[in-house]
């Protein structure tokens, strides 16, 4: 009879671990940095090397980026004789494991990507048929982040899919962050949270403020467009499942102004902070929008709350986030192309998250109001709000009780 409990109980346990996705991991929306964005599948050991370096010495890993993940283009084009995924010998002469070391050595964590189809999207060996074995590899080599795209998946259930990479990820016993990529065809906000810890929620962003621009069967979305598209599944955001916006633009070619805005807004929706440029080159005032580390707070909030927009009348559009501790965070969007002065008088503008049920009372509290972009106190929500914004530009606040 005790064998046959222990037994059971063995079989349960089995089954309990089998189904999980790695806890306690992403309990804030993951930071780091993605290769596909500016490089495409034009990386090699030597730039790893130089993103890692770069992480540290322009003061990115104390903001509190942390995963540095090379994208498609890292593999060889067939696997070996027993089947296993191989990097590519020329960019990679030393293998993925070294690399992966010495990401390692500056403190950092390391990600890779695969695809749940027969092959990635830029035609690399991808997962399917083989997922344990390459998460087993994955782990050997000390990833830590594992992005899972979704091409060339025929005649796949996404939700099976991913399921059969997260058992796969999880029988490594190795924590590992899994981001599901399969662009919101299959709303993975409604199952992801099971899953993984992070999921697209649209096809590939494009370095503009308001385009899109058509592939044929798919387009890729400027920041606006992808904003708009998913502002409403703010629920299913949370601590360790997140709405993935995308890479960031950030330093690729849209203004300063518009890299503010989009910065703020990646943080106001909670999501993945993943930067997107070639960091050996950024300017100083790229690197000081991705170091603000007063817009990263809001980012990281521990209630990991979705903003919404309040307001969006005429050109401001005033978008809202709840914060821990009855403090929150506003972002006061400019979005015509010509400076605004503004006069916001908060007692005239009650605030209220239906979601979260949580209320800005300042009528019966006062606010101390932060400007995080200049570093300043701006006074209290007793007095209003003065000030011009400029074109496609944004006032980040942050209100904090002052009592
Ligand atoms: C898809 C993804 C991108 C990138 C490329 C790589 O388009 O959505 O983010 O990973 O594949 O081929």
């Amino acid at each position: 009879m005790k064998k046959v409990l222990t037994i059971a109980l063995m079989v349960l346990v089995c089954v309990w671990t089998s189904a999980q996705k790695a806890d306690d991991l992403a309990l804030t929306p993951p930071m780091g940095w993605n290769s596909w964005n500016t490089f495409g599948t034009n990386i090699n050991e030597h730039l790893v090397k130089d993103i890692a370096d770069a992480f540290v010495d322009l003061g990115l890993k104390d903001a509190g980026f942390e995963y540095l993940v090379l994208d498609d283009g890292w593999m060889a084009m067939e696997r070996d004789e027993n089947y296993n995924l191989v990097a590519d010998p020329v960019k990679f002469p030393n293998g993925m494991k070294s690399v992966v070391d010495y990401v390692h050595s500056k403190g950092l964590k390391f990600g890779i990507y695969n695809c749940a189809g027969s092959k990635t999207c830029a035609g690399y060996p991808g997962s399917r048929g083989f997922e344990y074995q390459d998460a087993k590899l994955y782990a050997e080599w000390g990833v830590d982040f594992l992005k899972y795209d979704w091409c060339n998946t025929e005649n796949l259930n996404a939700k099976g899919a991913y399921q059969t990479m997260r058992d796969a990820l999880h029988a490594t016993g190795r924590p590992i962050i899994f981001s599901i990529c399969e662009w919101g065809d299959n709303e993975p906000w409604k199952w992801g949270e099971e899953m993984g810890h992070m999921w697209r929620v649209t096809g590939d962003i494009i370095n503009c403020w308001d385009c899109t621009v058509g592939h044929g069967t798919w387009s890729s979305l400027g920041v606006w467009p992808i904003i708009k598209l998913r502002k409403d599944i703010r629920k299913h955001t949370g601590p360790g499942h997140w709405n993935d916006f995308d890479m960031m633009e950030v330093g690729n070619g849209m203004t300063v102004a518009e890299d503010r805005v989009h910065f703020a807004m990646w943080s106001m929706l909670a999501s993945p902070l993943i930067m997107g440029n070639d960091l050996r080159s950024a300017s100083k005032e790229t690197i000081e929008i991705l170091t603000n580390k007063e817009v990263i707070e809001v980012n990281q909030d521990k209630l990991g709350i979705q903003a919404y927009c309040h307001s969006d009348e005429g050109d401001i559009e005033i978008w809202a986030k709840p914060l821990n501790d009855g403090e929150w965070a506003f972002a006061f969007i400019n979005m015509s192309d010509k400076a605004i002065d503004l006069n916001h008088d908060w007692a005239w503008h009650p605030v209220k998250d239906d979601l979260s049920n949580r209320s800005l009372e300042v009528n019966n509290k006062v606010y101390k109001v932060r400007d995080l972009y200049s570093h300043k106190d701006l006074g209290l929500t007793k007095t209003k709000l003065k000030g011009t914004i400029g074109a496609h530009d944004v006032l980040m606040l942050r209100l904090i009780p002052t009592e």
